[in-house]
């Protein structure tokens, strides 16, 4: 018997950004942030300025990374407020160091920019479909697995590139499996302007 022809249609899907800002960075700027103090952060490093983007030697960078969110916040999300930097800060994973499964909590997008050249494996970000308890798991048949199964899928960094999603998903990353350190910058943002109805009595002005 023939199989009945079936629709499959994606009802939601969820995004990530990834523009190219290498343009913007220069060489004395690489070196200003690897030159960052860096203090022990679990496994890797994390710089101890947690502000980095408010420091006048970023100011090309912190535009540029100003325009991403701008076209992010108008062309993907469709709303008319701003996403604005709250933290940021630089990352370190020396040889054979990875980072553990974690969210970014107080933040509506946050961010990663591989801000100079980067291993080779470049350790990839696997961003996980889910972040918390499963009492149920059924494993997915590889060979079936696409986006509306797939338990997670791997963004491969390159240089320059500036990579946005969701602080409320899951992502670590991969074991640094080269004999270079792995670096970049994080960040997180949070809304500014209106949101909600002055007559629903939901308005908020943050
Ligand atoms: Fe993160």
């Amino acid at each position: 018997m023939a199989a009945r022809a079936f629709d499959v249609k994606p009802l939601f899907a969820e995004p990530y950004f990834k523009t190219n800002i290498a343009d913007a960075i220069t060489p004395k700027q690489e070196k200003f942030i690897k030159n960052l103090k860096m203090l022990d952060n679990q496994v890797n490093k994390i710089s101890v300025e947690l502000y980095l983007f408010e420091r006048p030697e970023m100011k090309s960078i912190k535009a540029a990374v100003q325009e991403a969110l701008d076209t992010f916040a108008r062309e993907v999300m469709g709303i008319d407020q701003t996403l604005a930097v709250t933290q940021s800060w630089s990352l370190m994973n020396p040889p054979g160091v990875g980072m553990h499964g974690h969210t970014h909590s107080n933040s509506l997008v946050s961010g990663s920019l591989y801000y100079t050249d980067l291993p080779d494996p470049p350790g990839n970000m696997i961003f996980e479909r889910h972040n918390h308890y499963r009492q149920l798991e059924i494993a997915v048949n590889g060979e079936k697995q696409n986006i509306y199964n797939a338990p997670r899928n791997a963004v491969v960094p390159t240089k320059g590139d500036l990579v946005l999603f969701s602080s409320a998903l899951q992502h670590y990353v991969e074991v640094n499996n080269s004999q270079m350190d792995r670096r970049s910058i994080a960040f997180n943002t949070f809304v500014r302007g209106k949101i909600g109805s002055f007559r629903d009595v939901s308005e908020l002005e943050l």
